[in-house]
C-alpha cells in the first residue's frame, strides 16, 4: 500500500497556481525523488506537503487526508521538512536546535538525541556551538538531524545539495539511504542535482512549470537520454 498518495493537488500563493493537477504515490520506506529546473515548483510541492501553502485536491499519509491542517498539526502527524535553506536557528547552539526538533513530544528525547549523534558523530563535539558558526554541510545536517527529531513518518527535503561541495554532498546522501534503511522513514526528496538523487531514489518524478511530466524509476529516468537532456540537463 502507498504511504503517500498525491491526488489532483493544485496549490499556489494567493491568486497564482503553481502546481497544477500533480498526482503520485511513495510506497511505505521509499526514497522518492522530485526533478526538474528552477522555478518548476518542487519547493511549492513540498510546501503544500507540509500545510505551508495551502492545496485543493488530495495528499493522504497512511490513509488520512493532511490538506486542510495546519503545519503544526502536520508535524505532529509525523511530517517533517527540511526546507530551503535550512531552517536552522543560527544563534542558538546545536543542542538547542536538535531539541527543537523534537517540539511536538516530551518523552525519549535524550536517546533520540544519542541517534543523531551516531548518524552526525560531527555534531557531537560542537553541540554547544552556535549553529551559525557551522560549515554548510555541518548546517545541512543539523537540519537533518532536526527533522529527525521528530521521529518523522515523512520526511521532506528541499534541495539538501544547495551550495555544498560535491564530497560532503554524497556523504549527505549516503545518510539519508541509511537513516530510510534503518527507520524506514519515507521520503520525498528535491534536488535540481539529479544524478544526486536518482542514485538514492528508487521513483522519481519529473515536474515542468507546475506539471509532472514524467513519472518512472529511477533507473527508468537514468536511462532515458532524451528526458536526460530536456529535463535535467546533463547527458547520460
Ligand atoms: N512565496 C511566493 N509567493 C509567490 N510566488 C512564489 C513564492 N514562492 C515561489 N513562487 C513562485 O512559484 C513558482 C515555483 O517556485 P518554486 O516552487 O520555488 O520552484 P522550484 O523550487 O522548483 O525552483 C515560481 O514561479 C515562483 O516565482
Ligand atoms: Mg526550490
Amino acid at each position: 500500500m502507498s504511504e503517500l498518495v498525491v491526488t489532483g493537488l493544485d496549490a499556489g500563493y494567493g491568486g497564482a497556481q503553481v502546481l497544477h493537477d500533480v498526482t503520485f504515490t511513495v510506497g511505505e520506506g521509499e526514497i522518492c525523488a522530485i526533478l526538474g529546473p528552477n522555478g518548476a515548483g518542487k519547493t511549492t510541492l513540498l510546501r503544500a506537503l507540509s500545510g505551508m501553502v495551502k492545496g485543493r485536491g488530495g495528499v493522504r499519509l497512511g490513509g488520512v487526508e493532511l490538506l486542510g491542517r495546519p503545519p503544526d498539526a502536520l508535524a505532529r502527524m509525523g511530517v517533517a521538512h527540511v526546507p530551503e535553506g535550512r531552517g536552522t536557528f543560527m544563534p542558538l547552539t546545536v543542542e538547542e536546535n536538535l531539541r527543537l526538533g523534537a517540539y511536538t513530544r516530551r518523552d525519549g528525547l535524550e536517546q533520540d538525541l544519542d541517534r543523531i549523534y551516531t548518524y552526525f558523530p560531527a555534531l557531537k563535539p560542537r553541540l554547544k556551538q552556535a549553529a551559525g558558526s557551522l560549515s554548510g554541510g555541518e548546517q545541512q545536517m543539523l537540519a537533518l538531524g532536526r527533522a529527525l527529531m521528530l521521529r518523522p513518518r515523512l520526511l521532506l527535503l528541499d534541495e539538501p545539495s544547495l551550495g555544498l561541495a560535491p564530497l560532503v554532498t554524497r556523504e549527505l546522501f549516503r545518510i539519508v539511504r541509511t537513516i530510510n534503511e534503518q527507520e524506514r522513514t519515507t521520503v520525498v526528496v528535491v534536488e535540481q542535482n539529479a544524478h544526486l538523487a536518482l542514485g538514492v531514489a528508487q521513483r522519481a518524478h519529473v515536474l515542468e512549470t507546475g506539471r509532472i511530466v514524467l513519472s518512472g524509476t529511477a533507473a527508468q529516468i537514468r536511462q532515458d537520454e532524451q528526458v536526460a537532456q530536456s529535463y535535467l540537463g546533463y547527458r547520460v
